[in-house]
């Protein structure tokens, strides 16, 4: 059955604490942590996390705690970080909740944009700020922050939600040179998935196959798969699957005239092959 209650976690299986846990990505690290981990899933949507909890307890005795949560919301990410700072069995954070916005910035609500940031920015800040206050001291314990290969190359439609992604792995990056500095056990990881399937692009209004070929896209399961391996390896970035790894090395390699005039040259080609429908989307 999940627990809805916020009582300290007593339990002799480590914890793990999920954001953006009722569905894509965040569902596939509840689901594989699971077997190995007591859990508290963080999103909005109640029913999901319950059905994902009840089937985590059913299936692996595990402890699955729902924390309804809008981390757009100050109260609610206070509320998430105080349980984060006072659990003594804490072991690892996935800063995951996330969606996406697309089309022209000017053309796009301000209301959308300014959610994102909070969600992308200000909820993680926080809750790494409260998780590093609980694994410092103890010297163990793990962050995971989800960002994006959009952290890495930017195009046309969508600066502001790269412009996240590259605060995401910027910050994840200084955290590790803090950590680094004082010799601590604490790893943390920048996970920076391409193309995935989830209800992210739903959730945006945007077709799949508008953005890259089917060969592109991962599953959120590979992305999990890639990010725990690299946990254990204590690995600071993980783009999962090859092919992002060639087209990330080559990205970071241009200068940023060469990456601009790229991006500029692929959106011509694009125009010319179809009109873009050029959307504006958060649906959720
Ligand atoms: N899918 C991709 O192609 C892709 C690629 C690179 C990076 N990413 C990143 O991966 C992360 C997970 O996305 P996904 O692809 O798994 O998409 P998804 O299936 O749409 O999942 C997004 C999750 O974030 C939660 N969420 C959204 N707004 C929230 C809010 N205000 N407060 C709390 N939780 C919120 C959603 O839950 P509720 O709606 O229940 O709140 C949901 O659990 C995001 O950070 C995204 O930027 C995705």
């Amino acid at each position: 059955m999940p627990t809805t209650q916020s009582a300290p976690h007593h339990s002799p299986r480590p914890l793990a604490v999920v954001t953006g846990a009722s569905s894509g990505i965040g569902e596939a690290f509840a689901r594989k942590l699971a077997p190995s981990h007591d859990l508290i899933l963080v999103a909005r949507r109640r029913e999901k996390l319950d059905a994902i909890a009840s089937e985590v307890a059913a299936a692996h005795g595990t402890r699955a705690e729902v924390l309804v949560a809008d981390l757009t919301l100050e109260t609610d990410v206070a509320r998430v970080a105080k349980r984060i700072r006072t659990e003594p069995s804490l072991e690892l954070l996935v800063n995951n909740a996330g969606f996406g916005v697309d089309g022209l910035f000017w053309e796009g609500a301000i209301e959308s944009n300014d959610r994102m940031h909070r969600l992308h920015i200000l909820a993680p800040l926080r809750l790494c700020h409260a998780a590093l206050g609980n694994f410092v001291p103890r010297n163990r314990g793990a962050i995971v922050n989800v960002a994006s290969v959009a952290a890495f190359i930017r195009g046309i439609g969508s600066g502001s939600y790269g412009a996240t992604k590259s605060w995401m792995t910027a910050f994840t990056e200084g955290l590790h040179l803090d950590l680094r500095s004082i010799k601590s056990r604490v790893v943390v990881q920048a996970l920076c998935p391409g193309f995935t399937y989830t209800e992210f692009h739903d959730a945006m209004g945007v077709r799949r196959d508008k953005r890259a070929p089917r060969s592109f896209w991962l599953t959120a399961e590979s992305v999990v798969a890639a990010s725990l391996a690299g946990l254990r390896r204590r690995k600071l970035y993980v783009v999962p699957d090859w092919k992002y790894k060639i087209v990330t090395a080559i990205a970071t390699k241009f200068s940023n005239r060469m990456r601009v005039a790229f991006e500029l040259s692929r959106t011509r080609r694009t125009d010319k092959e179809a009109a873009p429908s050029q959307s504006a989307g958060e649906t959720r």
